[in-house]
């Protein structure tokens, strides 16, 4: 048979080949963003966390020596709000905090190599000595300005780059301060930068955020940098080496950490790791594309080498906030769901900058699809038949050439493209040309049926296609380490492999792995059977309007109790219909858009095309179950059920008997 080439763009990746020994020393240094500790971490710094962990161990097994930086961003005026909100002094709520960060990631399976913590004595130091070396330089001054303060950004808004007077981020309205204060003359290096980014098109990725700073350039509202605040107004800082009656802005303290945590300015660490590649999402691309090379600039500093640029991870398409109530607890999704497929659904639900939807069925159809369907088939159905027809061991393949196993080629391509779009925290595109292949073994099995081949005698093709089969799966345990560590272990262990190259090493040399195709060890002892990835329960689904009643279980009703505190956790609201039209791909359905008042407005689908005209139900108020999962039909998604009442011949919605306001609680 004939496996089709797998390519990304059409054409497959030609990547050169470098050597191991050029690979070997070289360095790869990444960090996250310093998290801010005013509340415990969620599923987005998860998810940042994960995808360098990812890249980092990918680079590992490339060879290179690696460091992954990551901390806490402890100073500034929303951190000493929310200390005092609580009631604590700042550095006590700080250390509570940021241990929930540290503590954290091992679970995750995240190896950090350095934590940061910006109140950290030595972190302290080396700010102001950078703050020293630019003042020195003189690019930073005394001037009086006034602006406009918004306390959930931490910084100041130009006239301009207000909306209708509010901050763009928080649609709150700004404080307007005037106050002396020190500046960082920001504005002198961006011509330079301008020029630094038309140069090295590759810095920040993907393109659509290069563009976008490219933008911030050209619109000319970019202005000096106020660095300080007067400590008449913020004590919760760095003070300013060169005047004490100030304390550095949090972002200028926040950035330089990214240095600090390697022991600028002479570090070893330093000296090997930097200029190094900053992972973040789209939020803090200004401080990051704009004014951290203007200040490593200015200090005489090499610039980074990547900006690399994620999406927002929502939970049930809006924004995960607090006030919202839908923040998602990143360990109960990994303990709930197993650690690895956790990781797995991260990395494969994000295309790398787009923003991407959380929801408890997306991970249940991954695991179910993906991981117990593919994958976990393919281990389960190759070893048990290596059971049946091997003894569970690796055949010896005197005189068969592994090159000429028609799965060489395939999966060297589909390493090669692995590789190359996994570098480029593609992982998203990585996996899925990944599971081309995983799909495609499991064809070979069914077109090979090496059953028929055992039946019929035919050892030589047998064991031509079970060695092929084992050594594919080899590869694919290498390819998956950075994403599923120990999934990718037990896939080795079953495999009668060594699991790793040494302690506290990768599992294998990637790039080496690529280039060969090779059988694995004659005699090697396969496990006689495998379930990696066990099939999930699907989570619970809105029962749908049945189209005609079941006579017969009518005939003999049984009735099924639920206990009330079963019946109260239901949350079912009045609300008012603002939009309603034809769902695109469903006759029955309409698409309503609900004001619930205080809970804000949700999109619910719902089976009454054949009852309602929706121009008829625009400003009607209906009664609504809320706390339903969200539900995809046919490409929309459903936050809720609107409650209708159904007799033989007709439908109708259900509606409040006086006047109520949108959000209150029926039940
Ligand atoms: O901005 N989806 O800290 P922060 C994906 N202290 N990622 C998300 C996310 C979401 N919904 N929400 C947060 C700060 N993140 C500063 C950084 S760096 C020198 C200083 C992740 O706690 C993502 O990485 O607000 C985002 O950039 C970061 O958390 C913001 O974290
Ligand atoms: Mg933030």
């Amino acid at each position: 048979m004939n496996l089709r080439a797998i390519t990304v763009t059409g054409r497959p990746f030609i990547r050169s080949h470098c050597n191991i020994m050029e690979t070997a020393d070289r360095n790869y240094y990444i960090t996250t963003p310093i998290y801010y500790v005013n509340a415990h971490p969620h599923l987005g710094h998860a998810y940042s966390t994960i995808l360098a962990d990812a890249a980092v161990r990918l680079h590992r097994e490339l060879g290179a020596d690696t460091l992954l930086l990551t901390g806490s961003d402890e100073h500034g005026d929303k951190i000493a709000q929310a200390a005092e909100k609580r009631g604590m002094a700042p550095k006590l709520f700080v250390d509570e905090i940021s241990s929930s960060f540290r503590d954290l990631w091992p679970k995750l399976s995240i190896k950090y190599d350095t934590f940061t913590r910006t109140t950290d004595a030595a972190h302290v130091a080396i700010v102001q000595k950078f703050l020293q070396r630019i003042y020195d330089a003189g690019d930073i001054y005394f001037g009086e300005f006034g602006g406009h303060y918004c306390y959930g950004c931490e910084r100041f808004y130009t006239e301009k780059e207000l909306e209708n007077g509010l901050c763009p981020q928080h649609q709150t309205k700004p404080q307007f301060i005037s106050e002396k204060n020190y500046f960082f003359r920001m504005s002198a290096y961006l011509p330079w930068l301008r020029e630094f980014l038309e140069n090295n098109p590759d810095l920040i990725r993907p393109t659509r955020y290069r563009a976008e700073a490219m933008a911030m350039l050209e619109n000319g509202v970019l202005e000096d940098l106020c660095i300080s605040r007067p400590k008449s107004r913020l004590t919760w800082g760095i003070e300013l080496p060169f005047d004490q009656d100030y304390v550095c802005y949090v972002w200028f303290d926040a950035l330089v950490s990214y240095i600090s945590g390697i022991g600028w300015p002479d570090g070893s660490q330093f000296e090997r790791f930097w200029p190094g590649e900053h992972l973040i999402a789209k939020d803090i691309l200004k401080p990051h594309a704009i004014f951290w090379p203007c200040m490593l600039k200015a200090a005489g500093l090499p610039i980074y080498r990547h900006l690399d640029v994620h999406g927002y991870w929502l939970s049930r398409d809006t924004k995960m906030s607090k006030s919202l109530g839908n923040v998602i607890d990143p360990l109960a999704m990994a303990q709930k769901y197993g650690l690895d497929a956790f990781r797995y659904f991260l990395l494969r639900e994000m295309r790398f900058g787009s923003d991407a939807s959380f929801s408890e069925e997306g991970i249940t159809t991954r695991i179910n699809a993906d991981l117990a369907n593919d994958l976990g088939n393919l281990f389960s159905r190759v070893l048990s038949m290596a059971a049946k027809y091997l003894d569970s061991t690796v055949p010896a393949m005197d005189g068969i050439n592994s090159d000429d196993s028609e799965l060489a080629e395939p999966c060297r391509e589909t390493m090669a493209n692995y590789i190359q779009l996994a570098e480029r925290m593609e992982f998203s595109l990585a996996l899925e040309n990944l599971w081309q292949f995983v799909r495609s073994l499991n064809k070979y099995v069914d077109t090979q049926a090496p059953w028929s081949l055992y039946k019929n005698k035919e050892l030589d093709k047998l064991h031509m296609v079970m060695g092929g089969l084992l050594a594919a799966m080899r590869k694919i345990a290498i390819c998956l380490w950075p994403v599923m560590p120990d999934a990718a272990e037990k896939m080795l262990a079953q495999l009668g492999c060594e699991s790793r190259l040494g302690p506290d090493m990768p599992l294998a040399n990637i790039e080496k792995e690529q280039a060969s195709f090779e059988w694995l060890p004659a005699g090697l002892k396969l496990a006689p059977s495998s379930n990696l990835f066990p099939r999930m329960e699907a989570s619970p689904k809105n029962a749908p309007a049945s189209d005609k009643k079941d006579k017969d279980a009518a005939d003999t009703p049984k009735i099924e109790h639920v206990d009330f505190d079963t019946f109260k956790k239901l949350d079912i609201r009045v609300g008012t219909i603002v939009h309603a039209g034809k769902h695109p791909n469903a006759d029955r359905i309409l698409k309503l858009e609900i004001d619930f008042g205080p809970g804000g407005k949700r999109h619910i689908l719902s089976g009454l095309a054949e009852a309602y005209n929706p121009a008829d139900i625009i400003g009607r108020k209906i009664c609504a179950v809320l706390n339903l999962p969200p539900r995809k039909i046919r490409g929309l998604v459903s936050e809720g059920m609107v409650l209708t009442a159904e007799d033989d011949n007709s439908l109708t919605l259900l509606a409040p008997d006086a006047k109520m306001s949108n959000g209150s609680i029926i039940g």
